[in-house]
């Protein structure tokens, strides 16, 4: 057992910072938040208050500049995702990076070949692989359970009320966040669906609509002009020859986070649905299912799905944490821990090879839509 302490470097230390990656590390046995960056005294204020981290600053150079640190943990609005993974490649810091990777294709390479030429230990927080229902679905496809897949439906359904008098925010600037409701909720499940089928995307269709071009922004109280798309549709073809569907956006009146993925096979189907986090609905092989606890039993053929229960092993439950769940950022300390420190193999997934692998269906999105025509990957 590694006895040395992780020292970890948060930058930016807004919403996902303060809520899940300080939390998370702090999980993790004999692991530290050390200090922290934000541009914004208020951001960096509710790190102090929340987490009593107090060595803190304005310039991340600064922050990076200190030599104990063991993790840069990368928690910016999108923008600032490469020139701190950048300077901290640099350094030789290993670097957990918040999703979307980049803000597009050609920084996302950059940033994978900077921490490959390191050596460095990455990762990248696509967190919802962790949703055990997620892991369960990912199982059943590696099985073969399904078969040949021949169908893939994915809808991320993000929306509250009021959508058009929401207060603009760095997500509604392409300069700072690259996408819009596409590319924000999307790219969790481009990853989710690559890990899944342990396929790749061969061909996209696109098209992103703003429904709201205007809102008043939450920085500056004037009225800013929104860039980036309020939802987005892809048509995907697989390289399997597997044909696939995504949504993704942020105008799904009262959904909340609604996270739904289907996959249909010669063999079975399973429908995966977010809000139901240890169940999943299935159609399978009765042998396959014979391993599985059945919720509810399928009526064949009108409600031929079957619920079954997320198998205990997989609902990554913490003992002693009364329903806490791991997360990626477990998952991602307890590989640097296998890897002994900072000399040994590293293997972890997702790192920055999955984060480019999303930019890059990304981008082909991003062409597929300006030219109106189908675009083929890899770029
Ligand atoms: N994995 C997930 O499920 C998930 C969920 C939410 C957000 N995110 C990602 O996390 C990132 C942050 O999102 P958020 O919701 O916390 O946004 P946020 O606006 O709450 O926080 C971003 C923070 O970055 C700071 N920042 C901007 N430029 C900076 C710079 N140059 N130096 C230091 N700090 C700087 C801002 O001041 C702000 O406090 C984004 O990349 C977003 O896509 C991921």
């Amino acid at each position: 057992m590694d006895v040395k302490p992780l020292r970890v470097g948060i930058v930016g230390t807004g919403g996902i910072a303060v809520n899940h990656h300080v939390p998370n590390f702090l999980r993790c046995p004999n692991v530290e938040v050390v200090a922290a960056c934000d541009i914004s005294e208020a951001a960096l204020e509710q790190m102090r208050a929340r987490h009593g981290v107090t060595d803190c600053y304005r310039d991340y150079c600064e922050l990076l500049a200190r030599d104990d640190l063991d993790i840069i943990s990368v928690c910016t609005s999108n923008d600032m995702h490469y020139p701190v993974v950048m300077a901290a490649a640099e350094r030789g810091l290993d670097i957990f990076c918040e999703k979307p990777l980049a803000m597009d294709l050609c920084q996302a390479r950059e940033m994978w070949a900077a921490a490959e030429a390191k050596g460095l230990k990455t990762g990248v927080n696509f967190s919802h692989r962790r949703t055990p229902a997620a892991q369960l679905a990912r199982e059943i496809i590696a099985r073969g359970a399904l078969g040949t897949i021949t169908t893939v439906q994915a809808v991320y359904a993000a929306g509250g009320v009021g959508y058009a008098q929401h207060p603009g925010t760095w997500r509604n600037d392409r300069q700072r966040a690259g996408w819009g409701g596409l590319g924000d909720m999307g790219a969790h499940m481009l990853d989710m669906l690559g890990w899944w089928l342990d396929d790749d995307v061969a061909e996209v269709a696109a098209y992103t609509r703003t429904f709201v071009p205007q809102r008043l922004s939450r920085e500056t109280g004037l009225p800013m002009t929104v860039t980036t798309e309020d939802q987005g549709m892809v048509l995907m073809a697989f390289a399997s020859g597997a044909m696939g569907y995504l949504c993704g956006g942020y105008i799904f009146t009262g959904r909340g986070y609604d996270q739904r993925i289907e996959v249909y096979g010669s063999e079975g189907g399973l429908m995966y649905n977010q809000q139901r986090p240890l169940e999943l609905d299935v159609y399978l092989p009765p042998e396959i299912l014979a391993d599985y606890q059945v919720l509810r039993q399928g009526k064949t053929p009108d409600t031929p799905y079957t619920t079954i229960l997320v198998p205990e092993r997989l609902q990554g439950l913490i003992p002693g944490q009364n329903g806490v769940r791991r997360s990626v950022i477990m998952d991602y300390v307890d590989a640097y821990r296998a890897s002994h420190g900072r000399d040994g193999a590293f293997c972890f997934e997702p790192g920055f090879a999955e984060g480019v692998r999303v930019q890059a269906i990304l981008d082909a999105c991003a062409l597929a839509e300006r030219d109106a025509r189908w675009v083929q990957l890899p770029l």
